[in-house]
Order: structure tokens, then sequence, then C-alpha cells
């Protein structure tokens, strides 16, 4: 076949694989949290989404960075601080952080003053931080943008340590977000209750401490594949659970 033609067929696969499958954590994370919701929240949830899912609203707050009326809340996916320390010694970000905004969503769902479109808004952006503070480049280090200026090859494709962690591994692995809800959601009682146990200020210094070990399992332009996707997809798995556990957690206290 002419290479100009396989080219042609190829051009759609190339280009569109890449457009959707970046929001696949944030939808496990949302499909795991919707099974662990008490009834109460889970109609308080139903009538403020109109019936859609957790998963469905996962990826809004990503979503909106196309529109500048939103940038404010640029700052509010991530949180960095010196590798070693605890966040609560840490100097705060006067634009926010994935900390702060977590407790201003919390308190605006909670005002039942507030309009219903703000509640709406608020809930919404509190599916997606949660599912944001348990990928551990989002609470990483200032220096190199959270991994961002760690280059690194992906199976012969320029990326970088973030992205690895935000999209490249949980691509490759090639299951829907159904799939790997569905093979993540079921955890013992006992389980369940040691991982919501804590508070967020908790869960932030543990994905802080993973990522410490991320940034040493790669070397500046590492050409990554296979071995390390063999190596990492046991935590990147860890991490979606604890993800979805805690959101339900959140949502539970918050409607309870
Ligand atoms: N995304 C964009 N900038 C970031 C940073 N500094 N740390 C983590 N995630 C980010
Ligand atoms: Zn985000
Ligand atoms: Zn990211």
């Amino acid at each position: 076949m002419k290479k100009s033609l396989l080219l042609f067929l190829l051009f759609p696969v190339v280009v569109f694989s890449n457009a959707f499958w970046g929001k696949t954590g944030h939808r496990v994370t949302g499909e795991i949290a919707q099974e662990y919701l008490t009834g109460k929240a889970k109609r308080a949830i139903h009538d403020l989404l109109d019936g859609h899912s957790l998963a469905f609203v996962s990826t809004f707050a990503d979503d909106i960075k196309a529109d500048r009326a939103y940038s404010k809340y640029s700052a509010w996916h991530y949180v960095n601080y010196p590798l070693g320390m605890r966040y609560k010694d840490s100097n705060k970000s006067e634009h926010g952080d994935i900390m702060t905004a977590i407790e201003e969503c919390i308190a605006q769902i909670e005002d039942e003053n507030n309009a219903r479109t703000d509640r709406i808004f608020y809930l919404k952006m509190l599916v997606h931080f949660v599912g944001d503070l348990h990928q551990p480049m989002h609470t990483s280090r200032a220096d190199d943008k959270g991994g961002n200026d760690i280059q690194v090859q992906w199976f012969g494709e320029g990326s970088n340590l973030h992205r690895v962690w935000d999209k490249n591994l949980i691509e490759s692995y090639g299951m829907t977000y159904t799939e790997l809800a569905s093979e993540l959601k079921n955890v013992s009682r006992e389980k369940r209750k040691e991982i919501q146990a804590g508070t967020i200020y908790d869960w932030v210094d543990e994905s802080h401490d993973i990522c410490e070990d991320l940034y040493e399992s790669v070397e500046v332009g590492e050409k990554l594949g296979y071995r390390y996707s063999y190596d990492h997809n046991e935590l990147l798995f860890q991490q979606l659970q604890k993800g979805g556990l805690r959101l339900a957690k959140i949502l539970n206290d918050v409607f309870g």
C-alpha cells in the first residue's frame, strides 16, 4: 500500500485517540464513588446533577479550562510543595491550591442558602479535584511544574512524567472506564474503611510521598514503555481505587 494512503487511513486513529482517553482516570474515580454512596447522598446528587452520573460530570473542571472566564480555577487542580515536607507546613499559593479548592467546594455545597446553580458547579468541581488529589504528580514539586518539565518518551513518542501519570499509563492499559471501575470497585468492607480513614490532609501527604518515588522512577529523556507499565500499573489502580472510595466518603459526609 502506498505510504500516503496508509497515513490517510491512520489519520483519524492518531488524531482522535488522544482526545478523550485522558478523561478515563476521572471517570473511573467517579464510577467507583457512585457505588459507595449512601441512599441519601445518592438522591441529593441525582437531583443536583439532573440524573447524570459522577463519572459524567468528573471532567467538567478540565472542560472549562477552554473558557477564559474560568481561569481563576486553574491553580485549583494541584498543589506543589517541597519533597519530604507536610502540606500543613508548606507555604500556600495566593491563587489557592487543590486543598483550598476541595474545602471551598465542600463549604459551597453545604451552604443551603446558595443558589442551586452554584451548588451544582461546586459539586462537579469537587468530583474532579478528589480525582486529581490521587494523581501523585498533582501533589508534587514546583521546580519542574509537577513533572511537566521532565521530558521522557512513551512508546517512542514525546511525553513527560506528568503526562505519563495523567494519561499514558492508563491509556496504554486499554480498558474503558467502566471496565476499570468494575474491576476496582470490589473492596472488602474492612479495606474500604481503612482507605476511607483520615482526612484530606493525610491523603495529600500520602500522594505527595508517592510522587517522590515517581521522580526516582525515571531519568530525563528515558524511553518508557512495557516495563514501566508493568512496574507501575498496580500503583495506578490503587490510586484510582482510593480516589473513588474517598470521594464517596466526602460526598456521604457532605450530604449526610
Ligand atoms: N499542572 C500544571 N502546573 C502544575 C504544577 N505546577 N504542578 C502540578 N500539576 C500542574
Ligand atoms: Zn484536573
Ligand atoms: Zn495533570
